[in-house]
Parts: C-alpha cells; sequence; structure tokens
C-alpha cells in the first residue's frame, strides 16, 4: 500500500487556485488525483478574501516553511518571476523533493542549474505548464515525438499577442487601441512588455527548443521582435496579399551530419504566413505549435495557452507524473498507473437512440403544396426542433430540401425520418449525416 504523495503548493494565484480545485475534486479525473493531497500553501497574503473552496487552515506567508516540510513530498511551484522561485526550487530539489513548475522565466534563464541539481539530487522538474498553458507540448517533445529526429519548431505561443493581432487583422483597428481594450477586458496585463514585446514568447521559445533539440539555449542571445511597432497598414497590406500577421516562435535545426554541434536558428518576429497555412487560423488567445521532425512530418499542438483551468489541467499532469512514479517505484510488481488503463473501471455506450446531437437531412421530394408543412409538422410531433428548412432549385416537379436540427435526442430523429420516408410526398431520404 502506497501512501498519498503530498503537496506543497507555493503561489495561489489564478493557477494555483485551478490547481487547489482539481485536487480536491478527484471524481470522474484519473484515479491518482485521488492519491494527491495538498498539505501546504504559500500565499503572499493570508488576510486576502479567497473563494470558499481554498482551505483556509493550509495556507502560510513562509513559501521556505513549505519546501522544508519533512511531510512534503513534491513542491509546486505556481509564484511565478525569477525570485523568490529560483531558491525555492533549488531548495526543494536539496532536500531530495522533485518540483512541479509552471514558471517559463525561471526555466527559460536557470534551466539548465535546475536540471543539473536535480540530477544530482536524483529528482524531477517537470515543466509541462511552463509553455502553451493547456496544451501538452512539453511531454511530446520529451516522449511522444522520442522517434523523430526533429528538424523544426514553429508556433504561436503568446495568446495576448495573438489576440491584439487577430483584432487588428478583423477590425483594422490599431495596436494601441487594441492594447488598451485588452486591457479593460482582461486580456493584457496592466504592464504588457513581456508579451507585446516577444520576451513571454522568447522565454517559451528557449524552453521548446531546448527540449526539442537536446540542449541548452542562451536566453539572452535569441532574437526578439515584438508588436509594439507593427501598422495596421502592415497587416492590411499582408491581407491584400493573401497573408496574417502573427507573431511566430521559430527554432529551425540548420545541423548536417557534417556539424558536430547541433547549429540553431531561433527567432520571435511578427511573421506574414499565407492565409491558408494551419498556423494563420489560429486566432484569439489560442496558441499553437507545429513540430515538423522525420519520419513523422508535420504534427500540430493546439489550444488554450493561459488560464486557471488550462495551466492548472498541465500542472496537474505532472504532478500525476511525478505521483505515478513514486507509486511504481514503491509498490512490488506494480505497473505504471499512466501507462497500463489497469485502474480504470467500465465504460457503459448509451444506446445510438440516446445520444443528442444535431442533424443534417437531405430530402427529394414531390414539388407541391405543403410539402415543407407536412415534414415541419412530423419533426414537431417527434418533439424534434429544427434551425433551419431550405427547398433548393427543383427541377421539373422534384424539390430537393435540407433540413438542419437543432440538438435532440437520436430516438426522436430517427422515429421523424421513418414517418417522413413514409410521406408520400417524399421520394427519398438522400442524405442523412451528424452535424456539430
Ligand atoms: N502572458 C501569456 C500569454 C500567458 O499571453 O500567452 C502566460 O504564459
Amino acid at each position: 500500500m502506497t501512501s498519498k504523495i503530498r503537496i506543497g503548493l507555493l503561489g495561489l494565484g489564478t493557477v494555483g487556485t485551478g490547481v487547489v480545485k482539481i485536487v480536491l475534486s478527484p471524481e470522474g479525473r484519473h484515479p491518482l488525483v485521488s492519491e494527491v493531497s495538498l498539505k501546504k500553501i504559500a500565499v503572499k497574503d493570508l488576510k486576502r478574501s479567497r473563494d470558499k473552496e481554498i482551505p483556509s487552515h493550509l495556507l502560510t506567508d513562509d513559501p521556505m516553511n513549505v519546501v522544508e516540510d519533512p511531510d512534503i513530498d513534491l513542491v509546486v511551484e505556481v509564484i511565478g518571476g525569477i525570485e523568490p522561485a529560483r531558491t525555492l526550487i533549488l531548495k526543494a530539489i536539496s532536500l531530495g523533493k522533485s518540483v512541479v513548475t509552471a514558471n517559463k522565466a525561471v526555466i527559460a534563464r536557470y534551466g539548465d542549474e535546475i536540471a543539473n541539481a536535480a540530477k544530482a539530487n536524483n529528482v524531477y522538474v517537470l515543466i509541462e505548464g511552463a509553455v502553451g498553458g493547456g496544451i501538452p507540448i512539453v511531454e511530446p517533445l520529451k516522449q511522444s515525438l522520442g522517434g523523430n529526429k526533429l528538424k523544426k519548431i514553429s508556433g504561436i505561443i503568446n495568446g495576448t499577442t495573438n489576440y491584439i493581432l487577430s483584432r487588428m487583422s478583423l477590425e483594422g483597428a490599431n495596436f494601441d487601441d487594441v492594447l488598451e481594450e485588452a486591457q479593460k477586458l482582461g486580456f493584457a496585463e496592466s504592464d504588457p512588455t513581456a508579451d507585446v514585446d516577444g520576451l513571454d514568447a522568447a522565454d517559451k521559445l528557449s524552453i521548446l527548443s531546448g527540449l526539442a533539440f537536446g540542449g541548452t539555449i542562451e536566453r539572452s542571445l535569441v532574437p526578439t521582435k515584438g508588436i509594439r511597432n507593427l501598422q495596421s497598414s502592415d497587416i492590411e497590406y499582408a491581407n491584400e496579399l493573401g497573408y496574417d500577421i502573427k507573431l511566430l516562435a521559430i527554432a529551425e535545426s540548420l545541423s548536417d551530419k557534417s556539424n558536430k554541434e547541433t547549429q540553431l536558428a531561433l527567432r520571435v518576429e511578427p511573421t506574414l504566413i499565407e492565409k491558408n497555412h494551419p498556423l494563420a487560423k489560429v486566432s484569439g488567445v489560442n496558441n499553437a505549435i507545429l513540430v515538423e521532425g522525420s519520419p513523422i512530418g508535420e504534427v500540430m499542438f493546439y489550444g488554450p495557452g493561459a488560464g486557471a483551468g488550462p495551466t492548472a489541467s498541465a500542472v496537474v499532469a505532472d504532478i500525476l507524473n511525478i505521483a505515478s512514479e513514486r507509486i511504481t517505484r514503491e509498490g512490488k510488481n506494480c505497473l505504471n498507473p499512466l501507462l497500463s488503463a489497469s485502474q480504470w473501471s467500465k465504460c457503459v455506450l448509451v444506446k445510438p437512440s440516446e445520444i443528442i446531437q444535431k442533424n443534417y437531412l437531405r430530402l427529394i421530394t414531390n414539388d407541391s403544396p405543403g410539402v415543407i408543412g407536412k415534414i415541419g409538422k412530423i419533426f414537431g410531433e417527434n418533439n424534434v426542433s429544427i434551425k433551419s428548412i431550405v427547398q433548393f432549385d427543383s427541377s421539373e416537379s422534384v424539390a430537393e430540401i435540407v433540413v438542419i436540427t437543432h440538438k435532440g435526442i437520436q430516438g426522436q430523429m430517427m422515429r421523424s425520418i421513418e414517418e417522413i420516408k413514409n410521406l408520400s410526398v417524399v421520394i427519398k431520404i438522400a442524405s442523412h449525416l451528424g452535424c456539430l
């Protein structure tokens, strides 16, 4: 029998609060979540009013006390910034504790020092939450894509600038106006420097490059240009020429067999992308990372790049990795619970008639008075709500009618179709498809 893994959480901002909420409600999540317990939470200000779900008896304003507590197995750092985060992480490592962090600034600058310390102390430091918010990208680079020679990473890894550029492109608005509104709406920080000047993206690019190409990146040498000086006329001209402009972070391996060292070309800059490129379709605060390698070709990771829920999801994934490692190490003949599906309970599939969805239906009918009325009546009697019903060009006396329904119970849809099929005015049901 293994004991629960006891967490000391450093920081209770947006992401920290998200982590607490996941850990305290394990129902419906991976069974390993219930193997995790919160022991202490370090906050800046004990007096601040907080969500009632937060266990206030766990709060302390002394983060070192959390790190040094011998009853804490794993330190989760979501304070952000360089100090005291770096010192706390290194202290936890020196005490033989694994660390989970979402801190891109500290990992981009001190990743090497931290990784060496972790190796020397035989502990893990996991960083899924540091890049791409909720998008799983760190673990794929470290594990799932391990059979590939990676060639290039190009991504939109800053949501704030992507939101600003999306609005500038859609509305023809200028940078200052969109930034001001984004700040009012809470999409941009009151000090937007790290985001709009590309510094946040450069931190994340350094981390991704280190993982993808297996080397240390000197963060200060990453060529970085932000979006502050981008004019709406540049976006307009680019649009007219068939391009969108995105703040791209790009890392490309230039190494060939003759190079002993891995040579990388890195840059963060506003970049024109053809409108049909998958990265051009990423809008608003979303992030996307395109990874190119051999033999996989191209694979794109897309999703919410920030926010309480998404980043907490990534942090908890790392917590589960540490928990599963410990359980496997401590247990006798125990399979890694993240690799084996043995702990999952049986799932019961509902009958097709119980599925709830929208539908598309194309009918070939007589072109005569009352046909649409009869079809509509059958849907109504079966409690299926029509979103749209359109008659397209009819030839001679034959009409083609297309129906899109609202979401409904599939059994009612199937009953409607059977009744519609039997109408004398209906020649055939030409097509029935699902609709999202
Ligand atoms: N400020 C970042 C962004 C989110 O706008 O994407 C945290 O990494």
